[in-house]
């Protein structure tokens, strides 16, 4: 579905070849018949991002050569463009991933308030990771008050724009690298605090266990989401597994809830 995030007019479908091996898979996961008929037609007619998703996440190879093999459209010049910009509209999500830039102009990261971080916990000298990291939202914020901050993140134009931003800031206490919230690169009680925004709810459990091995004892865990101005529920799964919430109301007037839990 798409969030409105872009004018998909505005992003080449090449932007596509900038996709990282979760998002290729992520777009083989799609359900939606619709989307799947136009992105047959998008990767009949462009058959280098058919090429370079079939080899950057080899598993989905089978399934896009069915998709597009299935496909009977023969499109006009009018058909395919309405098709990539269906499919860059769906994808907005991945497009702001690779273009970080335009991610940083998103409401939740532009307009949030980082004292909805700060005010968590105690930072002040501790080791840090950021889960999903982002462009840096929680990271940069963490790291004004951290001994160190980890920012780990599976996109490497992610992980290039943070890069960038600690050179140009002269920031010490940052490093950046890859990883995903189910395999962490770290070694088990490596984090005094151990936060995420927008990256749990896949998989509560498995990400759970996973962010737990690599937090110290007494350690927090915290999911600290950006600026919304859209009525949110309470996430039954983290109280669940035995985090405290609060709720507050956001500048633009939505509900943000915020999850920690100190381990034992
Ligand atoms: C909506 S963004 C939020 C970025 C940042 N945490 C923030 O709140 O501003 C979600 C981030 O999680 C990353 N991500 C997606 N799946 C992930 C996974 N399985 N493990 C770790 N990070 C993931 C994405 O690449 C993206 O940078």
């Amino acid at each position: 579905m798409s969030r409105n995030w872009i004018n998909p007019e505005e992003f080449s479908i090449y932007s596509f070849l900038l996709m990282d091996e979760y998002i290729v898979q992520s777009i083989a996961n799609k359900k939606d018949p619709e989307f799947r008929k136009y992105l047959a037609i998008v990767l009949k007619q462009h058959s280098a991002i058919l090429w370079y998703f079939q080899n950057k996440a080899p598993e989905t190879a089978a399934y896009f050569s069915e998709l597009v093999t299935q496909s009977t459209d023969t499109p006009d010049h009018k058909m395919l463009s309405i098709a990539e910009n269906h499919v860059i509209d769906e994808l907005d999500w991945a497009i702001v991933y690779v273009f970080p830039e335009y991610m940083e102009q998103l409401k939740y990261i532009k307009y949030w308030d980082e004292s909805h971080l700060l005010s968590m916990t105690d930072f002040r000298g501790k080791a840090v990771l950021d889960v999903g990291a982002g462009s840096g939202r929680l990271t940069f914020a963490a790291a004004k008050l951290a001994d160190y901050v980890y920012a780990c993140e599976p996109v490497d134009r992610l992980r290039r724009f943070m890069r960038e931003k600690i050179k140009k800031n002269s920031i010490k206490n940052v490093y950046v690298v890859d990883g995903q919230i189910e395999d962490l690169p770290f070694r088990d009680n490596s984090f005094d605090i151990t936060m995420s925004g927008h990256t749990i709810g896949d998989d509560y459990d498995v990400e759970y266990a996973e962010l737990s091995r690599v937090t110290k004892p007494a350690g927090f865990i915290i999911d600290c989401p950006g600026e919304d101005d859209r009525k949110n529920e309470l996430k039954p799964e983290m109280v669940r597994l035995g985090f405290e919430y609060s709720r507050y109301r956001s500048n633009s007037g939505g509900d943000v809830y915020r999850y920690i839990k100190q381990l034992k």
